[in-house]
């Protein structure tokens, strides 16, 4: 291993306990810099944004500061392409209606099977309110992998806009975004990309996959209940924001309506904070390579992402084989060890022997944590035919995680299988 586990344990104060927390494609644990930051912002400049007093300064500062470590964490631009909001879902709702003022009626939209309902449901009401035409992409049910042929088909329909997922929340596949992105603005297409998945476990960016719009939520990556979005300036300028009249007119501003959660903002920072303190801290195998491609933040932050990666596979790899050793269990999406690289460590199985709610609550008891259901990913619990059977069981890894806890987790699900 890459990194010192106990050390890194020891940057969350939640991992103080002796449970496995393998629920993490639900939410991973804070991480301290971001609980400092949030703790901070409170205790020095707690403030409404835009006065001309101290505390109101100092938390615009901040905000700033965010937003800008917000930016080089996606590769915007610039810190104005970054909106944040409550969560992903939120966001995407109101993104979507200021998206839907510059469709016409009998526009396409494209979605896929693969998506959380996130990425889906927003869509499905604006077209039931444009009076749009939908069609979904769906995906292979043997390997968890998007129907790419299907998704040609689609775009070469020329749909106005693709909605689609850069990793998937149930099966843990990661789409070739950057090649459909181009299929799809080649056919005049924008793109919204849900990156919630992702991000925990890649660094992203957004001038290379060359997407329109993309979102990631601070709580799937060490960090608080927030969401952050990336716009391409231009088209975040054109959109027409549902606003109050007094709000700011250009972006990002006339997007983030009400009083900011200034706090989380400060806790985002906190958590980008961190991935730089992996970096700089674990990051020396890689530097020689990376500092060919990148330089200052962007730098620090694709070292911290290296070593999560680093660690994760070990961590994937152990938990595909132990999964796949397992009699009468069935595990879903990517299961070639070769094509681990496609996939984040989250995995998605049913028990011959129980429901998914049981094998949950059995684990659950024995101090290992995960989820059971559809976990929003409803089309693809529909699609695997689970919808009635109540779903799958997910367990989802961090680079926090011990090999122990892994075992742990193993020997468990065997002894229920
Ligand atoms: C892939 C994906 N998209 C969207 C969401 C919704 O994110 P939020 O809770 O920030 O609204 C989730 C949450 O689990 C998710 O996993």
């Amino acid at each position: 291993m890459i990194i010192n586990i106990d050390k890194i344990r020891s940057m969350f104060p939640a991992l103080d306990r002796p449970e496995a927390f393998l629920d993490n494609p639900g939410g991973t644990q804070i991480v301290r810099t971001s609980l400092e930051r949030i703790n901070g912002y409170y205790m020095k400049c707690n403030a409404n944004h835009g006065g001309s007093f101290i505390t109101s300064q100092l938390s615009d500062a901040l905000v700033d500061e965010a937003r800008l470590a917000a930016a080089d964490f996606l590769n915007a631009r610039s810190p104005d392409e970054i909106i944040f909001g409550a969560n992903m879902t939120t966001l995407t709702f109101s993104m979507s209606r200021a998206i839907g003022r510059i469709l016409k009626a009998g526009d396409t939209i494209v979605l896929t099977r693969l998506d959380h309902d996130a990425n889906i449901s927003p869509w499905l009401m604006l077209a039931e309110d444009r009076g749009l035409n939908v069609r979904f992409v769906d995906f292979n049910p043997e390997d968890g992998t998007l129907n790419l042929k299907e998704m040609q088909a689609a775009l070469a329909d020329k749909p106005a806009l693709l909605a689609v997922g850069y990793s998937s929340n149930a099966l843990g596949t990661i789409n070739p975004v950057k090649q459909i992105i181009q299929g799809a603005h080649a056919a005049g297409a924008l793109v919204y990309v849900d990156a919630v998945q992702f991000a925990p476990h890649g660094l992203i960016d957004v001038q290379d996959i060359d997407c329109d719009f993309l979102v990631c939520s601070a709580y799937k990556f060490f960090g608080p209940h927030m969401g952050v979005l990336y716009g391409r300036q231009e088209l975040l300028e054109k959109l027409e924001a549902y606003k109050v009249r007094p709000a700011p007119v250009h972006a990002p501003g006339k997007f983030e309506t009400g009083t900011g959660n200034f706090e989380h903002m400060a806790g985002v920072l906190g958590a980008l904070e961190y991935f730089e303190w992996l970096g700089n801290t674990y990051g020396d195998p890689f530097k020689a390579d990376l500092s060919k491609r990148y330089s200052g933040r962007r730098l620090t932050l694709k070292l911290g992402m290296e070593v999560i990666r680093k660690d994760e596979e070990t961590i994937s790899l152990a938990l595909l084989k132990g999964l796949k050793n397992i009699n009468r269990l069935t595990l879903y999406g990517l299961k070639d060890e070769s094509r681990l690289g496609e996939r984040v460590p989250t995995y998605s199985f049913t028990l011959d022997s129980m429901s998914p709610a049981s094998a949950a609550e059995k684990l659950g008891k024995q101090g290992i944590f995960l989820w059971n259901g559809n976990f929003y990913a409803l089309e693809i619990s529909r699609r695997l035919g689970l919808e009635d059977k109540g779903g799958l069981i997910r367990v989802g890894a961090a680079h926090y995680n011990s090999m122990e806890e892994i075992n742990r987790f193993l020997t468990a699900v065997a002894d229920l299988a």
